[in-house]
């Protein structure tokens, strides 16, 4: 029994502990306004208070708050050595500094009128409560307008190439607190491509900031401007400083152009068009069957035999490298040509090709001159350029090309005897879609009655096919070179 009754008052007591270690666990927590946490807060007074940082220009007001719940006795502020009793501040005993409008929960809080750089730094408020003295503390930064931005460079526009990667530095030797910096390039912010050191340069919070951007420039960038942008309190629109680049670069590669449809018998000029700073110091065509060992090359503005080059300058480092080819043949159609660009960063070699063919359907050829190709010659041309290149299985594929081709032709020429008027408004659309310069002839009525009158004549002569109508041919001529290339590939 009295053993029993000792185990009991022993229960009691650890739950009546439970009890208490849990109300004290509900003060803790605000998000719990019940009668337990409410008593527990007026017994014990806390600090209404924001210890974070904050930022300041000199000359603007101040607002330092500090409140309290629960009984206060009196209060004061500790800045370095000074002392200020609250109550002495709202007595304007000190100048300059005066009491808040708004003191709920902010029973503490004065107000500085306007500050100086001397109120930079820590400032403390002490409460005194009964028994007791509750202290927090923030740091007031009162802003040092930074020196301006440097880029260190030793000339000016920058220059740089874009075979290696450019570091470059903007420095702000003083601010307080440190500067924002941030990289532009024309309107664009590569920021990213840096990073930014910050030093402490005395006790006061005055800071160093170095900026180094790390950037392998493009082309593209030459004649940009580059910038070197701070933003700080005290600056409402921020600060920067720039300077021009120039980028240099060597001839910019290319893939293979082919120029197509060039006239035999004209005089063809090529014009190639190529990108380069500095200014190419040497620019060299070459051409021959193999431009290892090249039967002929000038050195632009050299001229000879039936051969003329030229250079001519466009503007935003663009060039046109131009060869004249007095009265093109079959055979200069069939060497490879070459420009060499060289300037003082390095050199490219531009393989060009010089086609009496029509571009591909779908391929995009950068250039085309659109001139007429003469219709009998093409057709012979054809096949002789291609076999010079081609293996023996490639030379068999084309025989049976050729078969195919005479069978169409024969075929189309019955066709054409049969459904003329249908036959001729295809050739028309697709002389239409290929060649706009020849479409313009081919359009009149005038063309079509001509048409109409040698179509009879063109089924029984050659000699007709050749010169009379330029449709016929050139859809033959088409048929040609769609068969030709499904074989090739
Ligand atoms: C070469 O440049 C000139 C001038 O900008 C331009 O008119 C021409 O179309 C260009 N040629 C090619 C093949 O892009």
């Amino acid at each position: 029994m009295c053993k029993c009754s000792f185990v009991l008052a022993a229960c009691l007591t650890v739950a009546c502990l439970a009890a208490a270690t849990s109300a004290q666990e509900y003060v803790d927590d605000p998000g719990v306004p019940d009668d337990a946490a409410l008593s527990a807060r007026s017994a014990e007074p806390s600090m209404i208070f924001d210890t974070s940082g904050i930022v300041v220009n000199p000359g603007e007001p101040l607002n330092l708050d500090c409140g309290l719940n629960g009984e206060i006795r009196y209060c004061i502020w500790m800045h370095g050595d000074d002392i200020y009793q609250v109550q002495d501040v709202y007595s304007n005993v000190y100048g300059g500094l005066r009491e808040p409008e708004n003191k709920e929960n902010n029973q503490c809080g004065i107000v500085v009128d306007s500050v100086n750089i001397e109120q930079h730094g820590e400032w403390k408020c002490t409460v005194f409560v009964p028994g007791n003295s509750l202290s927090k503390s923030k740091n007031v930064v009162v802003t040092i307008q930074p020196t301006r931005p440097i880029i260190e460079i030793d000339t000016s526009p920058l220059e740089v190439d874009t075979t290696e990667d450019n570091t470059i530095v903007c420095s702000v030797a003083a601010a307080r607190p440190a500067v924002g910096m941030k990289w532009y390039l024309g309107n664009e912010d590569i920021t990213k491509m840096s990073e930014k050191v910050e030093t402490l340069t005395d006790d006061q919070g005055t800071y160093k900031s170095v900026s180094t951007l790390t950037r392998r420039f493009d082309p593209k960038d030459d004649e940009k401007t580059l910038m070197c942008s701070i933003t700080h309190k005290t600056l409402p629109t921020g600060a920067n400083t720039s300077v021009p680049v120039r980028v240099m670069f060597k001839p910019i590669e290319k893939d293979t152009t082919t120029f197509y449809q060039i006239q035999l018998g004209s005089n063809y000029e090529v014009k190639f068009n190529f990108s380069s700073n500095p200014k190419p110091d040497d620019v060299m065509w070459k051409f021959g069957d193999n431009l290892e060992n090249p039967e002929g090359s000038l050195v632009i503005p050299e001229a000879r035999g039936r051969y003329r080059t030229y250079l001519e300058e466009l503007g935003n480092n663009m060039y046109t490298a131009k060869l004249l080819i007095e009265e093109f043949t079959l055979d200069d159609s069939n060497k490879m040509y070459s420009l060499l660009v060289q300037n003082v960063i390095g050199e490219t070699e531009y393989q060009i090709r010089l086609s009496v063919h029509e571009p591909p359907i779908d391929g995009v050829s950068e250039t085309s001159n659109h001139a007429k190709i003469p219709p009998t010659e093409l057709s012979v041309s054809e096949f002789e350029t291609e076999s010079n290149n081609l293996s023996g299985g490639a030379i068999a594929g084309i025989i049976i090309v050729v078969v195919v081709v005479v069978v169409a032709i024969g075929a189309a020429g019955y066709a054409r005897y049969r459904q003329m008027f249908c036959f001729a408004s295809r050739a028309e659309s697709k002389a239409h879609i290929q060649d706009p310069e020849r479409n313009e002839t081919d359009n009149g009525t005038a063309n079509d009655a001509i048409k109409a009158s040698t179509d009879h004549v063109n089924g029984k002569t050659e000699n007709t096919v050749a010169n009379g109508n330029g449709n016929l041919e050139q859809t033959q001529v088409d048929e040609v070179n769609n068969e030709k290339k499904n074989t090739d590939v």
